[in-house]
């Protein structure tokens, strides 16, 4: 019994000690929201990030939402990562979210600090990320670079009814 348990310790030590940890991580995040038209209960948010490490790699990553719960991060690529829930319109705080990132490590303690009943705020996070949450009434928000299209078609509309007119 003892035996087994010194060959565990062993071999976590080991398997810790190949995997070197992420140092130094860069992070790029977008997010964006959906909000169907016909469904206005919930609406969802999706973040993507890309995280690079100046050295080491990352184990798995897990997100803790704005309601507490803790998911872990789905991998969408290369050190690519994406995580989405959904929100109650009604409830769906206006503004910048701010989503804590957690790695294999925090997410042990974490679920430590959640067993005892504590707060998650006094694990610290991998990194923050943000997502944007234009309001629940606004319709459905358009990423900037399809706004930035919509409106050079708008403008290139109207300069052709224009030059229409013009010409007539
Ligand atoms: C995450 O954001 C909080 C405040 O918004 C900040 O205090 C903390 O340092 C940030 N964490 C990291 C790893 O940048």
């Amino acid at each position: 019994m003892a035996d087994h348990f010194l060959f565990s310790v062993l071999l976590l030590v080991v398997f810790v000690g190949l995997i070197s940890a992420c140092t130094n991580p860069q992070v790029t995040s977008k997010s964006f929201t959906t909000q169907d038209a016909t469904i206005v209960t919930h609406i969802g948010f999706i973040s993507e990030f890309e995280v690079k490490c100046s050295s080491g790699d990352i184990s798995s990553l897990y997100a803790e939402l704005p309601d507490g719960s803790i998911i872990p991060a789905a991998v969408v690529g290369t050190n690519k990562y994406q995580v989405s829930w959904t929100e109650d319109t009604k409830t769906a705080a206006k503004g910048t979210h701010k989503i804590r990132i957690f790695e294999e490590d925090g997410y042990a303690a974490l679920r430590k600090v959640l067993r005892g009943n504590e707060a998650t705020s006094s694990v610290s996070e991998f990194f923050n990320i943000s997502v944007v949450h234009p309001g629940a009434y606004s319709g459905p928000w358009l990423r900037s670079e399809f706004i930035a299209v919509i409106a050079s078609l708008f403008v290139s509309y109207f300069a052709v009814t224009k030059k229409g007119k013009i010409v007539a």
